[in-house]
């Protein structure tokens, strides 16, 4: 398991929702690589190659926060499973048959896609499935990329079930998940035991995506 040894770097400003991005630290990715050598950039050092990141975690631990502020950070694409499979229902995959594991399959294909072009991607999904973060470490494997696995966790139940019930996510086809939705997924989690950086939601944002940042070099 790896955690952060380094405490998170301040930000210049936390960013305002929905702002464009500001002048946080930037991972340089392959397009950088020429451009990254010898820079002071501290996120840029190291990182000289595609990485396949998956970030994981029960609903409401904040998966998608730190997905969206890290691809503002690293111009990568975010694939989210909630908004695929929400696309999916809307054409008349049921749960029934599958829903979930075909979104998360397409993520999959989209994923290995961007790695065979020398690019980087991010998963936004839940990845409770021990073979579903298996066959990512082996897709990122096969086209010679890093993997990253970041869990997300909240080690506070009171404000996680507060900030489920507070969420509006409104996307189109898809209910907001209730509290109960989250005790059904944690009937059904088993503990991790991949190496793997994990953030805690009780963090602010802003550490949390610095710490991610590390993780990424
Ligand atoms: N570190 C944090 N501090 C404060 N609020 C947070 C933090 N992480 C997430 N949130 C808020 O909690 C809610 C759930 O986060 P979200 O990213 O949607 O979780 P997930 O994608 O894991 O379901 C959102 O309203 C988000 O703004
Ligand atoms: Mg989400």
């Amino acid at each position: 398991m790896f955690y952060p040894t380094v405490p998170p770097r301040r930000e210049s400003a936390p960013r305002k929702r929905g702002a464009a991005p500001g002048p946080g630290p930037r991972v340089a990715l392959v397009a950088d690589r020429e451009t990254a050598a010898g820079t002071s950039d501290p996120y840029a050092r190291g990182v000289t190659g595609p990485r396949l990141v998956v970030i994981g975690g029960l609903p409401g631990t904040g998966k998608t926060t730190v997905a969206d502020e890290l691809a503002a950070r690293v111009a990568c694409p975010v694939f989210n499973k909630d908004r695929v499979e929400a696309s999916l229902r809307n054409d008349g995959v049921t749960a029934e048959q599958g829903s979930w594991t075909v979104a998360e399959n397409l993520l999959t294909t989209l994923a290995g896609e961007q790695l065979r072009r020398g690019q980087s991607a991010i998963l936004d999904t839940v990845a409770r499935v021990a073979a579903s973060r298996a066959a990512w470490r082996a897709t990122a494997e096969h086209a010679g990329a890093a993997f990253r696995l970041i869990e997300c966790v909240c080690s506070d139940p009171a404000r996680h079930r507060a900030r489920i019930e507070g969420r509006i996510r409104g996307i189109p086809g898809w209910a907001e998940l209730t509290w109960d939705d989250v005790e059904s997924v944690r009937a059904r989690w088993t503990p991790w035991d991949d190496e793997r950086l994990v953030l805690d939601a009780v963090e602010p944002v802003s550490a949390n995506v610095a710490a991610a940042l590390r993780y990424l070099e």
